[in-house]
């Protein structure tokens, strides 16, 4: 998918930064700058900022950053074409219909009606709860605490005991029978025809990230089963790809996530100030719930039932987290079933207690396998420990595993090294150990000069963005093409032009990647800060230092890559390796 890079600048133009943002941050104006309280992390006193005359935003706090596409992309969780769009919209700019393949555009179409009849359900169902017919479901959300702000603020609502009003009502606004089946709105016989799926049960709306409705639950109000009925997967409605509560959670400036099983516990948590919770869909925790959660927090805690089914599902829930790095940490309810039941009971400042107390996953495990032995006879302890150890095994990192084998220690009052000897010997046993360290092969040895030539690379781009006078000194020992990375040199290029043609423009820059990671990179690159250095001898070392190291690792590349028959090419790395001898003694000045 491609715009004309005129038309991105374009809407880029017209949407100016300091207006934009304002609608989401309380903005004040200090000097040149606009501050604010960063709404990408939890601060007090405000070390966001944000430029008019740069068109850039950038946070001290955080180092978050970037031109006004990326605030929508990271605010708004938009991918770059969807933040163009709606600035596009804002702006009143007509952006070309994409030439989509046929196939693409029936897929987009479709996807938009769902979401439209999904929205009329939702505001339907909300006026039903509100309604004379709607007064038993209303008092049922009354009866389970909650406020009328949260009914709202949830959009909470009734599908009534009409078997098929909600079906003639869409029918009415003009949507197909086809369309409403495949929203799962509505199931068909041939003996009843077409008839509601949802029939007297308590709504629960369920919104993506963008707010926008994807899917119900609904309760029944009594005993009745099932208990809750979900809306099927749809194309709009991936379960493994959505949670409940995640629309606020994720402006919850919090820095981690409280996980809970039901939608009921998460508005629950949200009503007593833990606005950062979510659930899964009425399914298991996924690898894709887990790299979700990522993009926003390292951390989360789980507060699954009591019950053995919960138990065991934060057991199977903390590896999966694990594995994308997120650490989990469990939050236990008892004597309570759920966190519903138990803030009902005793209150958000208990239940911010056991976040307090949380333990962390893996020693939760090691809780729970004690049921298993008998913990009071020597027998039975030795023998858990013997399991533990086993478990112990499975940390690759040494450092982590060490870690672990005290706090198991601590934990169940063992010697540490007693521990640790039976990891090992456990380890060996069960040929887990690894083989004798050999000496790292070449390329792994290189990665940490690789990583630093990659860091001087964006360190030097980001000297050349902030001051014009490096600029000018370096431009003729130091090309584009001396950015090997390809990222980087792409940045170089557009910078060198930008300076020839007298007019460096970083927002403008940023409009040429419309990769999300790439974004983000190159944002990385106009806020990366410069070494703190007391004197300006120091900085000119270290810009000299920097400007060598490049050039070294370009020319370094450039013979890897040398042809052996080409002699002019040969010819012309030699005498750039002799440039490279006077570059050493160069002197830069940087004020
Ligand atoms: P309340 O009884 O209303 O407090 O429910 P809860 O929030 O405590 O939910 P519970 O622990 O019973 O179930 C957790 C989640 O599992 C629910 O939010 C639903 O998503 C899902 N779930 C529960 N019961 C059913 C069911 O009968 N069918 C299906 N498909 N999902 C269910
Ligand atoms: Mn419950």
């Amino acid at each position: 998918m491609y715009y004309p890079e005129e038309l991105v600048e374009e809407v880029r133009l017209k949407n100016d930064i300091v207006d934009v943002i304002s609608s989401y941050v309380k903005l004040q104006k200090k000097g040149s700058s606009y501050f604010g309280l960063c709404p990408f992390h939890n601060e007090k006193s405000p070390s966001f900022s944000v430029s008019r005359q740069k068109q850039m935003f950038y946070c001290f706090g955080c180092g978050a950053g970037g031109n006004v596409f990326t605030f929508l992309m990271e605010y708004e969780n938009y991918s770059f074409v969807e933040a163009l769009r709606v600035l596009a919209d804002r702006a009143g700019v007509e952006l070309p219909k994409m030439e989509y393949s046929r196939e693409a555009q029936e897929k987009a179409e479709q996807r938009t009606v769902l979401l439209e009849i999904n929205k009329l359900a939702a505001k339907y169902f909300y006026a039903q709860l509100k309604s004379e017919q709607g007064r038993n479901a209303y008092t049922y959300l009354k009866n389970r605490r909650l406020s009328d702000a949260t009914i709202t603020s949830f959009g909470l609502g009734y599908s009534n005991k009409y078997s098929d009003d909600l079906y003639r009502y869409l029918k009415m606004k003009g949507y197909s029978d086809e369309m409403l089946l495949k929203a799962g709105l509505i199931s068909a016989d041939e003996k009843h025809g077409a008839y509601d799926k949802f029939w007297n049960r308590v709504m629960f709306p369920i919104m993506d990230a963008n707010n926008r409705v994807i899917g119900f639950g609904g309760r029944v109000m009594g005993d009745g089963k099932p208990k809750y009925l979900n809306s099927p997967e749809t194309p709009v409605f991936d379960k493994s790809r959505n949670l409940y509560g995640l629309h606020r959670a994720r402006t919850s400036r919090k820095p981690y996530f409280i996980i809970c099983e039901g939608y009921m516990d998460v508005i629950a948590l949200h009503q007593a100030g833990f606005t950062n919770a979510v659930a899964s869909l009425g399914t298991a925790l996924t690898a894709g719930h887990a790299s979700l959660i990522k993009r926003y927090v390292n951390e989360v805690y789980l507060t699954y039932d009591s019950d053995e089914a919960g138990t065991k599902a934060a057991l199977r829930a903390a590896p999966i987290l694990k594995s994308v790095g997120i650490t989990a940490k469990v939050i236990r309810m008892d004597p309570f079933k759920d966190p519903d039941e138990f803030i009902k009971n005793l209150g958000a400042d208990a239940f911010e207690e056991r976040i307090h107390k949380a333990r962390n996953g893996f020693l939760f495990g090691l809780e729970m396998l004690e049921r298993d032995f008998d913990m009071a006879s020597p027998e039975g302890k030795t023998a858990f420990m013997r399991e533990a150890a086993a478990r112990l095994t499975e940390f690759d990192e040494e450092i982590e595993r060490s870690n672990y084998i005290e706090a198991v220690a601590r934990t169940y009052g063992v010697s540490s090294e007693e521990l640790r000897k039976l990891v090992v010997k456990t380890a060996v046993r069960t040929g887990l150990v690894k083989p004798v360290e050999r000496p790292k092969p070449a390329v792994n040895r290189n990665k940490g000069k690789e990583d630093g030539v990659l860091k001087s690379q964006r360190l030097l781009l980001t000297w050349m963005i902030d001051d014009e006078n490096i600029f000018r000194q370096i431009r003729n020992i130091i090309g584009p093409e001396d950015f090997r990375e390809p990222l980087y040199h792409t940045v170089a290029k557009l910078l060198y032009q930008q300076y020839e043609a007298g007019n460096v423009n970083p927002a403008q820059i940023m409009n040429h990647f419309t990769d999300e990671e790439e974004h983000r990179r190159v944002a990385e690159l106009f806020h990366t800060r410069l070494p703190e250095v007391s004197t300006i001898q120091e900085k000119e070392k270290a810009l000299k230092e920097t400007l060598l190291r490049i050039k070294q690792h370009s020319l370094d590349e450039a013979m890897r890559c040398l042809n052996p028959a080409d002699i002019d090419g040969l010819k012309k790395l030699m005498a750039d390796k002799r440039s490279l001898q006077h570059m050493k003694e160069l002197h830069i000045s940087v004020n």
